[in-house]
């Protein structure tokens, strides 16, 4: 029997990505950027103070910093899950606080996948259901959201496990799930909070090999990460500390 499930390296099946060509045109710009929680009886908490970056088409960015220094708030911010309590944020040209509700939820969908450090899939769900979730949100027909949810999970080497729900599935095949999830709608950033935070180290490298082949394939990745080898695999790596930006520098490996 050919059961590759255990491989995590996309298969040659279509794997869709954006169309690229190279280009050097930014896709993610923040000006000073501040989220502001008011925590009552006038205490405030900044999680974010004045963040500005520019990310281009096709980089592969690695956020790192200590626990509680903003990163999640930044990641959740520039996927559109949550909003700035002051500065701009562009997402591929359209000033995102513009944006109405219906404006909002189309670039969201088609510009974001987002992978999450607890994988947040359905309990209940199959994989094949939680890998079609989006398409049922934007209205694709049945036959359809089924073939296509089919073919993200024969691209994570997942097709043998699309009966299966999470409790019946290692870590990392949950986490590529969660990544098929995420690829389902053709995104052209791919936006990971911690994605092997929750994996053994063999199986974080494999995941880290999937990003590498979307990476090559076209797509912009922002990955957060507390583990300096994991941050390797990227070309960027951003310092945040206490909601700013200590470094922003190229990574050893494109150092060399
Ligand atoms: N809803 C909230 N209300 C109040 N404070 C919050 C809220 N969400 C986050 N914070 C605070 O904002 C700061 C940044 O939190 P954030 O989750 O972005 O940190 P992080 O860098 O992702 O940390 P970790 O590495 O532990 O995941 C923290 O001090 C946190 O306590
Ligand atoms: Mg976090």
């Amino acid at each position: 029997m050919d059961d590759r499930t255990n491989s995590a390296s996309l298969s040659s099946a279509t794997l869709p990505t954006p169309a690229t060509n190279g280009e050097q045109r930014d896709i993610i710009v923040v000006k000073d950027l501040w989220k502001t929680y008011d925590m009552g009886s006038e205490q405030q908490v900044s999680a974010l103070r004045g963040i500005s970056l520019n990310i281009r088409v096709n980089e592969y960015v690695a956020i790192m910093g200590p626990s509680g220094s903003g990163k999640s708030t930044f990641m959740n911010i520039i996927g559109c899950l949550d909003t700035p309590s002051k500065g701009e944020y562009w997402l591929n040209d359209h000033l995102v606080s513009q944006l109405d509700d219906d404006e909002l939820a189309r670039i969201r969908n088609k510009e974001i996948g987002f992978v999450f450090q607890t994988f947040n899939l359905l309990a209940r769900a199959s994989s094949l259901h939680n890998v079609e979730l989006p398409l049922i949100y934007n209205g694709t027909p049945a036959a359809e959201r089924t073939e296509r949810a089919r073919e993200a999970l024969r691209a994570v080497n997942l097709e043998g496990r699309m009966n299966h729900k999470p409790n019946e599935l290692s870590g990392g095949q949950r986490q590529r799930v969660a990544i098929a999830r995420a690829l389902i709608n053709r995104p052209s950033i791919i936006l990971a909070d911690e994605p092997t935070g929750n994996l053994d180290s063999k199986t974080g490298l494999e995941i880290m090999a999937l990003f590498d082949e979307l990476h090559a394939r076209g797509n912009t990745i922002v990955l957060v990460t507390h583990e300096p080898d994991i941050a390797e695999y990227a070309h960027r790596v951003v310092h945040i500390r206490d909601g700013e930006i200590a470094s922003d520098e190229p990574s050893k490996r494109f150092r060399r």
